[in-house]
């Protein structure tokens, strides 16, 4: 099948990758033109695991290719996806303007070139519910008729993206005619090889499929991550109690990790676009308010341990951060938590040093100059008066504490992850403050 990918970002190029691995044409589009450039020049412009070798693959193979002429994508393509940014706006609510701006420009090309062959517009962007009809009313406008326009949310995660992209738990197809329904379904049949299942529905039941999945699994992080707090208070261990619960089978063990909350470029926005729809369709899903405020208190749960600990005044002090991207495995930093206590502990008169394994780059463009980015995960921790852990990379799990002991001026974990054995620490003494756990301080 020939298809376009409009926008190359983290779902379009591992989605037009993956399609291309399974024997499409692929042309992806975008108007960044520093993307554009190393895109062209085949280097991969994010970081996701296993996405370089299926990419330098199907360029070599000349099934994927990268443009930023969506003319002749367009009319070159059976079937157009859209994996467009949909950002919060600043009332909450979904900013689609990338959407229905795209929508109007492809509109325009079909209008010029009126003999084009019937189009398949794919919404794989996160949007709210009726979006669909309001890409296909933008169509109906310019008098346009061979076209029909469908969702297919994408549930991929960043750090495993190929590997969801791949083998997806399931494929979510909306669309309103047969004909659309059934190129869908061979574009995803070869992805159903491992028992992934094609879900069919109408795109309404589709678009909000996608917020109800993001909302929830947002919802049950927050819920760990309120009684992580309280298990704290009770001398609970929430390590325990989520294996204790999660055990089961009608809970399941997933997704019931405490931390310091969600961040990324999904959960808050999506949570936040649901809440915006849900008031405005007249029908408010009070609980998910209750979600985003608590998760905004929980990336501050970290910088009131620190607090309690040295005190409000933190002028003078250095910490060291393992870890600034919002979740291991990739290098994107977009609402990370990190962030927010960085900012908190810099507001305080701390300084701050930082180690993360791919996402120093991008932290930048959030904490520019205000901190030292240090390449090395044991030279950040020299002479810092804590060790803050952010980011739950597997290479902290195991590292030389004796090393960080040694280095740290004085022995205080700041484990926003839980990723120490509290065990080891304590014999090594430290004083180590997790989540949802008592703290052990040293004597
Ligand atoms: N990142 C995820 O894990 C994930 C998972 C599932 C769904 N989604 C949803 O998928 C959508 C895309 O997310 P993303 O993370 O890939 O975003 P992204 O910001 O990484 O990528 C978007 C790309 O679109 C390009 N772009 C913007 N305007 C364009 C235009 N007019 N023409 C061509 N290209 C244009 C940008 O340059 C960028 O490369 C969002 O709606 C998001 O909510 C994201």
């Amino acid at each position: 099948m020939k298809l376009a990918v409009i926008g190359s970002g983290y779902v379009g190029l591992v989605s037009g990758t993956c399609f291309a691995e399974m024997g499409n044409d692929v042309i992806c589009v975008d108007n960044n033109p520093e993307k554009l450039k190393k895109l062209k020049s085949a280097e991969v412009p994010i970081y996701e695991p296993g996405l370089d070798i299926l990419f330098y693959r199907n360029i070599a193979k000349q099934r994927l290719s990268f443009t930023d002429d969506l003319k002749k994508a367009v009319l070159d393509s059976e079937i157009i996806l859209l994996c467009l940014p949909t950002p919060q706006g600043e009332d909450g609510s979904a900013d689609l303007k990338y959407v229905f701006g795209i929508a109007e420009d492809i509109a325009k090309i079909l209008v010029e070139n009126p003999e084009h062959e019937f189009k398949i517009i794919v919404n794989k962007s996160t949007v709210p519910v009726g979006t669909c009809g309001a890409v296909t009313e933008i169509m109906k406008k310019h008098n346009l008729k061979e076209f029909e326009v469908v969702s297919n949310p994408e549930f991929l995660r960043e750090g495993y993206a190929v590997e969801d992209f791949m083998k997806p738990d399931r494929i979510v197809i909306g669309a309103s005619s047969e004909k659309a329904m059934n190129r869908m379904k061979s574009l995803y049949y070869p992805f159903t090889s491992h028992g992934s299942m094609i879900i069919e529905m109408n795109p309404e039941s589709s678009e909000v499929t996608k917020y109800a999945a993001n909302s929830y699994l947002a919802m049950r992080i927050t819920f760990m991550n309120e009684l992580a707090n309280f298990c704290e208070e009770v001398g609970a261990n929430v390590d325990l109690v989520r294996k204790g619960m999660g055990s089961d089978t009608r809970i399941g063990k997933r997704f019931l990790y405490a931390g310091i909350g969600y961040g990324g470029s999904c959960f808050p926005k999506d949570v936040n676009a649901l809440i915006k729809t849900s008031k405005e369709k007249g029908s408010e899903m009070k609980i998910l308010t209750t979600v985003d405020e608590v998760n905004k208190n929980q990336k501050l749960i970290l910088v009131k341990k620190i607090v309690k600990h040295f005190g409000e005044d933190l002028k003078g002090m250095k910490f060291a951060v393992w870890g600034l991207a919002f979740k291991p495995n990739t290098d994107d930093m977009r609402e990370a938590p990190s962030v927010v206590i960085i900012q908190e502990l810099l507001k305080r008169g701390a300084t701050v040093r930082a180690y993360d394994p791919e996402a120093m780059e991008n932290a930048k463009f959030y904490l520019q100059d205000k901190i030292d980015y240090v390449d090395d995960q044991y030279e950040v921790v020299k002479d810092a008066d804590a060790l803050l852990v952010l980011t739950e990379w597997n290479e902290f799990n195991n590292s030389d504490l004796d090393q960080v002991k040694e280095l740290l001026k004085t022995p205080v974990i700041f484990d926003g992850r839980n990723v120490f054995n509290r065990r080891k620490t304590k014999e090594k003494g430290f004083t180590h403050y997790s989540i949802g756990k008592t703290p052990i301080i040293a004597k």
